[in-house]
């Protein structure tokens, strides 16, 4: 009994220790991105209206090239906030890799 214990303890930490550690964009968006762009990032929140955003699914963001939106995420732009430095470059890939699923 104990030592079922201790093996399903160990595996539970490698379980959640890898999930940590990869970049799972869909988690960082919901937890930095969405109060502005919102729940499905289509900008149609109060804010996302006040502030005129795009749906990052739309064509006009989607043809935006993966260096140009890594550029807005890291440096910023307008009214949107820099994140370079607030998260890794890894976590910026993976917000990139996220945004090309909400392709229409
Ligand atoms: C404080 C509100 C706010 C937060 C939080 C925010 N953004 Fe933005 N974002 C903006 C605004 C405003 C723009 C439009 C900037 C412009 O065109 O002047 C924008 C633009 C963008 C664009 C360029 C495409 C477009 O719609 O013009 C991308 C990509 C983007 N944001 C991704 C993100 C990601 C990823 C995060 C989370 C790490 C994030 N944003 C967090 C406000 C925000």
């Amino acid at each position: 009994m104990k030592k079922r214990t201790l093996v399903l303890l160990a595996s539970f930490a490698v379980t959640s220790g890898w999930t940590a550690m990869a970049s799972d964009g869909a988690a960082i968006y919901k937890s930095k991105c969405s109060m502005c762009h919102g729940a499905d990032a289509s900008g149609n929140t109060q804010m996302g209206k006040a502030m005129g955003l795009k749906d990052m699914g739309s064509a006009e963001v989607q043809k935006m090239s993966d260096a140009d939106l890594s550029a807005v995420i890291a440096k910023g732009k307008g009214k949107m906030p820099a994140y370079g430095g607030k998260i890794s470059d890894e976590d910026i890939n993976a917000l990139v890799k996220y945004i090309r699923t909400l392709k229409k």
